[in-house]
Formats: structure tokens, C-alpha cells, sequence
């Protein structure tokens, strides 16, 4: 695998590439980052994947500054994927003067979900997306539904910008115990963790009480809202939506997800799961 650290060093190593599937990450990779990774390889014959803890995306009191940075293991598990090319630009490589244009997402998506709760995160994700679609102009890239909204953000920028790029999801990848795999897990103590699971658990029974015929979605969340803060959780949401813009579930909008993000101690956790 070879390693860029600069735009220049792997705009000149991908040339000559024609077919390239790419997968960016922030690094401290996981069995959902490397998954993502053997996916890719069925995309393009040349795999890219790239590390950059994004300083935009993040918000003044986020944990941007103490975010997990695991570079040696993460070399080490990407060249065991088969990645061809990382690109692990530095902050001065990626913004090499204060960024004055932006990626604005659709207000919708702003104003929803994670759009509401981390102000300006996903005008960063976009921004950065945007900047490293056109540094690898790849033909395919994958995204997680782990992150189901940031999936949604992307397509959504893909096509009402014409960007010739195919978006392909990946699965969530989760532990043996229900917990989806985040690189902010790290931050829970050992109790943290054996509680961590019931997030998972919580969608999987609102999902079943749904396929059952439930259509109160008030109440459900409310249920479940109840039993996170019962158990010392915080929740931000938990919530029934429609898959295509994750607004309210109606009848000409089909699919549905249920999402949730809540804090457990210091440490933020999200999870979503399709019905
Ligand atoms: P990061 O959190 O490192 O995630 C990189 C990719 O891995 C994302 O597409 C995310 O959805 C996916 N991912 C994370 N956990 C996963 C899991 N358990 N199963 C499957 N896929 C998983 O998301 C970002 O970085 C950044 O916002 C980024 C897109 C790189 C822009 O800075």
C-alpha cells in the first residue's frame, strides 16, 4: 500500500487509474472500516481509502482535539484489506488557507436529526467530502448506514451536483452483543460498555412491535425515551422516520427507519436500524 501525504503525490500515483472505489474515514479503523474496504474492492480495480480527522465537522466542544488518532495500526490493517492507496493528508495539506467556500446541505437535513443537534457537522462533512471526491475522483465511494444520515447528506450532494460517483452503502457492522462498531466507543468505561448494547436492543424491540402492526410511533419513542433516561442515559432522539429524507413516516414516502443517538456518560452514541 502506498502511503500520500500530499494532493499531489497520489493525483500523480492515480493517473493512471481508471475504475477507482474509495472510502473515506477519520481513522481509528474497525471491522465496519475494513468491511467497508473488501466492499470496495467489487467497485473499481484500484481501492483508495483515506484518513483525515476533519476539523470542520466538529464543533467547539466536540472532541476533535482528543478524537482517537491510531496511525501504525490503521496502516497496518488497511495493507492487510488489500487498500492500494492511502491518503493521510495533514489539516495545512487539506485547508491550506482558511476555507471560504462551503458545501451547504439541503436545509431539511440540517435541521433534522443530527443536523439540529451538531450545528454545521454535516456543512463540514460535505465540505470535506466534496474536497477529497475531488482530489481522488474515484467512481465509486462507499459510505456506511451506521451513519445514516451522513449516507443520505452524500447521495443527496452527489446528485443535485451531477458528481459522476456512485454512492454505495455498507452494511452496519456491530459486536457480538448488538453494539454498533464507532470509533468513540473507545471512550466508555467498562459499566459504559456492558450498557451500551441496550441502544441496539431498544430499536430492535420498537422494530418488532412495528412489524407487529404498532402504528402509534408517539408512543414507542416515548417508551423507549423513557427507559434510556431511567437508565442514565441521554438521549438527543430516538425516532420513527421515513428512509428517504428522514422526515415522518407517510404513506407515499415507503420504508421506514427508526434512528437514535444518545449520550452515555461523556461519550455520544448513534445507531439506526431499517424496518
Ligand atoms: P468515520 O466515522 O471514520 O467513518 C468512516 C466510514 O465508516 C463512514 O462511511 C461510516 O459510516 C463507516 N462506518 C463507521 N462505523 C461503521 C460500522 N459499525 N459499520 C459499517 N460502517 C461503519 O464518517 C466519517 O468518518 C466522516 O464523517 C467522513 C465521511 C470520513 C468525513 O470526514
Amino acid at each position: 500500500m502506498q502511503i500520500h501525504e500530499t494532493v499531489a503525490s497520489l493525483r500523480a500515483a492515480l493517473a493512471p487509474c481508471s475504475a477507482i472505489a474509495f472510502v473515506p474515514t477519520m481513522g481509528n479503523l474497525h471491522d465496519g472500516h475494513i468491511a467497508l474496504m473488501r466492499q470496495a474492492r467489487a467497485h473499481g480495480s484500484t481501492v483508495v481509502a483515506s484518513i483525515f480527522v476533519n476539523p470542520l465537522q466538529f464543533g467547539p466542544n466536540e472532541d476533535f482535539t482528543t478524537y482517537p488518532r491510531t496511525f501504525q495500526d490503521d496502516c497496518a490493517k488497511l495493507s492487510a484489506a488489500g487498500v492500494d492507496h492511502l491518503f493521510a493528508p495533514t489539516v495545512a495539506e487539506m485547508y491550506p488557507c482558511a476555507q471560504s467556500y462551503f458545501v451547504e446541505p439541503d436545509p431539511l437535513q440540517q435541521n433534522t436529526l443530527d443536523g439540529a443537534c451538531r450545528p454545521g457537522h454535516f456543512r463540514g462533512v460535505a465540505t470535506v467530502v466534496l474536497k477529497l471526491f475531488n482530489i481522488v475522483q474515484p467512481h465509486a465511494a462507499l459510505f456506511g448506514k451506521k451513519d445514516y444520515q451522513q449516507l443520505l447528506v452524500i447521495r443527496n450532494m452527489v446528485r443535485e451536483m451531477n458528481l459522476p460517483i456512485a454512492v454505495i452503502p455498507g452494511e452496519t457492522v456491530r459486536a457480538a452483543d448488538g453494539l454498533a462498531l464507532s470509533s468513540r466507543n473507545g471512550y466508555l468505561s467498562a459499566t459504559e460498555r456492558a450498557e451500551a448494547p441496550r441502544l441496539q436492543a431498544l430499536l430492535a424491540r420498537m422494530r418488532n412491535a412495528i412489524l407487529a402492526g404498532e402504528q402509534d410511533y408517539a408512543a414507542l419513542e416515548q417508551r423507549a425515551l423513557d427507559e434510556l433516561n431511567a437508565q442514565g442515559w441521554q438521549p438527543d432522539y430516538v425516532t420513527v422516520r421515513n428512509q428517504l429524507d428522514l422526515q415522518a413516516p407517510s404513506p407515499d414516502k415507503p420504508g421506514l427507519v427508526i434512528l437514535a443517538a444518545a449520550r452515555l456518560g461523556r461519550t455520544r452514541l448513534i445507531d439506526n436500524l431499517e424496518v
